[in-house]
């Protein structure tokens, strides 16, 4: 296999490394914006070098973001290259498209690196489907919330003294307002729900909150009360209704959730007859990426592409009644469904997740965390 590698960032560069002295797959050309010079691959600032070249069968993407991203790779396609991808946002957003064109020009599509870094979670999730239906999916899927929340918790450590940990250890985002506000996760739930459920998501309707709002103050409520809290994402369908969503949630301490460290993932399927079943691992960095994508191009090279029944434009319902903390703003609506006050925030009665979301919308300062129960 010539690999043409679009980035040389963390994944890209971690391409680069594993790759080197394989027999099987070799990386030939770099599309790269740096001054850089590798002794095993033709480095250019051209993308038509790649897409040109006969000889490159296949290619990495590994640039993130949604454009150039998404052109690039469509032209790849096209041109019938075979394309391997990490980049969860591109993925997320253009499912419908990219799969149906790979089968169209009969060349592999895979993104098993999108959701949770260098655990084998999507191509699991294909897997299981032949054998039961699943019914939830969802959990821990970023690498830089998780590490900044247990940072927080277990060091005491500050919120920003984290992130920036998490960006220099190669975790977060170019721009890691997409971790922190959940973003990242939201395109992660959205594309495994979309394989483990066999549909398209209307995505408008899934709610979001991330964690930049979190302080000190609250991981010291949560500790009092023995929870610790994580972010995560939540896609259930039952009786053919979905629901989905991604939000601040507090495990008790001895909870699996709860024990997560640092830039690690725990994804969950629940399906009809393996019932629960967990995967963990490291969800960001880059050779545990590197890793899943050469598993990836490993999967091209035995002619398995990806996927998997996509399904119809589907709404989501959030009628489920959760209890949430509830921090920064007491005004009427708080103050009405309020059960319980702790030292820096309250408990609500149960309420639906669209109910809260949509007043956290109104209240952009708030801090929420739903109670796992
Ligand atoms: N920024 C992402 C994370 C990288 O922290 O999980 C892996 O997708």
């Amino acid at each position: 296999m010539n690999i043409g590698l679009l980035g040389f960032g963390v994944v890209g560069r971690g391409l680069y490394d594993l790759t080197a002295g394989r027999e099987d797959m070799q990386v030939k050309k770099v599309v790269c914006l740096e001054d850089i010079t590798l002794p095993d691959a033709q480095v250019t600032r051209d993308f038509q070098e790649v897409l040109q070249d006969p000889a490159i069968d296949t290619v990495v993407e590994a640039m993130g973001g949604l454009h150039p991203a998404y052109e690039f790779v469509r032209a790849c396609l096209e041109a019938g290259k075979n394309v391997v991808t990490s980049n969860k946002a591109l993925v997320a957003t253009f499912y419908d498209e990219l799969i149906p064109l790979a089968q169209e020009k009969g060349v592999c599509f895979r993104c098993t690196a999108a959701v949770g870094g260098g655990i084998s979670w999507l191509s699991e999730l294909e897997r299981t489907r032949r054998t039961q239906a699943v019914t939830q999916v969802g959990g821990i899927m970023n690498g830089t919330c998780n590490y900044i929340l247990d940072s927080m918790t277990r060091l005491g450590m500050d919120y920003g003294e984290a992130l920036s940990q998490a960006q220099k250890l190669g975790y977060a985002e170019a721009n890691p307002t997409t971790d922190v506000e959940g973003i990242d996760t939201w395109h992660k739930l959205i594309l495994s729900s979309n394989i483990a459920f066999g549909v398209s998501l209307e995505t408008e309707g899934i709610p979001v909150c991330g964690i930049s709002k979190i302080t000190a103050a609250h991981v010291a409520d949560f500790k009092a009360h023995g929870l610790v809290c994580k972010l995560v994402s939540t896609g259930k369908c039952l009786d053919g209704k979905i629901s989905a969503y991604v939000q601040p949630t507090l495990f008790a301490q001895g909870e699996p959730e709860a024990a997560v460290p640092a830039n690690f993932n725990l994804i969950t399927l629940v399906g009809t007859a393996s019932e629960r079943m967990s995967f963990y691992g490291q969800g960001a960095g880059r050779y545990p990426t590197a890793h899943n994508v050469i598993q990836d191009c490993a999967d091209v090279l035995a002619g398995k592409g990806f996927y998997c029944p996509y399904g119809k434009k589907t709404a989501v319902h959030n009628d489920d009644q959760l209890r949430y903390y509830v921090s920064g703003v007491t005004d009427a609506w708080v103050q009405e469904n309020t059960a319980e006050a702790w030292e820096h925030g309250v408990i609500t009665r149960p309420v639906s997740v669209d109910a809260m979301h949509a007043w956290r919308k109104a209240n952009p300062d708030a801090f929420i965390a739903a109670v796992n129960e």
